[in-house]
């Protein structure tokens, strides 16, 4: 029993260090197991309906769903080549930025994740694993235990929006979350 309790302890504070120093993006449940990444693709499977809002088109047609395809624009590669970086596609000093989940491991993923999809869905509401499921979805509070952050704050989006990006133009959050508004219909 003891031995357990250790195991888990470790495990819990394992999953706490790598986070930390940014070894993983991935969050954990209750349990101390890592929540994967599911790609947009699976949210795409039910936001995409007029009667939900089309939050799934709303969000392709947004700078985020772009991001990773920017890295290869003319531009990018000019930044890259005043920062000795080769190329920024597969740099993390820009990918970090520019896609969701940036230098997690495979098994923070599943098959369904693409990273050249840029800042995708999961990027801002958290790994949905855990609640990317109807029954789920459905329940507020449910989908809270599971990890979902229905409304995003301000310090989520300066964690990419902040004068560590090279071509950094300030942040308004008040303004700036009315730019890619997608709400659910009828609010
Ligand atoms: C099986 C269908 C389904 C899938 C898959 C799904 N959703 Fe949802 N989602 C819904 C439905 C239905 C609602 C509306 C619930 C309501 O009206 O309260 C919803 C609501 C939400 C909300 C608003 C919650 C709130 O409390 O305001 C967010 C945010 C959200 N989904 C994000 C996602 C993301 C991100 C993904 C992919 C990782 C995803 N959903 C995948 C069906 C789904
Ligand atoms: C760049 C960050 C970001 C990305 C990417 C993003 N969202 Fe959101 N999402 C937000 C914010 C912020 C809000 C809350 C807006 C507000 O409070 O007015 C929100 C709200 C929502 C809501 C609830 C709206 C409501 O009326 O309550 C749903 C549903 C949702 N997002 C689904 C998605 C889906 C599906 C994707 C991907 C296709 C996605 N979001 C991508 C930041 C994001
Ligand atoms: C994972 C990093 C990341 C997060 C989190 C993020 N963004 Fe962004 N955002 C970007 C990148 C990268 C771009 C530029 C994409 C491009 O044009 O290639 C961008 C572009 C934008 C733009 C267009 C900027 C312009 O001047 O054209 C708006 C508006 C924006 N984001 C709003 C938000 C809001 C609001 C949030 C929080 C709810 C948020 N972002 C969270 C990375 C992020
Ligand atoms: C700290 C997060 C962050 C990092 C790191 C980052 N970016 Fe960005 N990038 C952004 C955001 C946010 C935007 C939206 C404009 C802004 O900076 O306010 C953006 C916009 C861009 C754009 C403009 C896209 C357009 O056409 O509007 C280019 C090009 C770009 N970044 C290239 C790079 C390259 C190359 C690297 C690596 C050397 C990099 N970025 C690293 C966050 C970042």
């Amino acid at each position: 029993m003891i031995f357990f309790r250790l195991l888990y302890g470790i495990s819990l504070s394992l999953v706490v260090l790598l986070t930390i120093f940014g070894f993983i993006h991935a969050h954990a449940n209750e349990n101390g197991v890592l929540i994967r990444y599911v790609g947009d693709e699976t949210c795409e499977v039910c936001h995409s309906s007029v009667g939900i809002g089309k939050q799934f088109q709303k969000w392709k047609r947004s700078p985020h769903a772009r991001a990773y395809k920017d890295l290869g624009s003319p531009e990018a590669m000019a930044i890259a080549r005043k920062m000795n970086i080769a190329d920024p596609r597969k740099d993390l000093k820009c990918l970090s930025c520019h896609t969701t989940a940036a230098g997690a491991r495979l098994p923070e993923m599943i098959s369904t994740f693409r990273p050249r999809d840029g800042v995708q869905c999961e990027s801002c509401h958290g790994p949905g694993e855990d609640y990317a499921h109807f029954s789920v979805m459905t329940d507020p509070e449910k989908s809270r235990e599971a990890g979902l952050i229905s409304h995003p704050d301000e310090k989520t989006c300066e964690s990419c929006h902040n004068p560590s990006s090279p071509t950094f133009r300030g942040f308004d959050f008040k303004k700036d979350v009315v730019r890619i508004a997608h709400p659910l219909s009828g609010r």
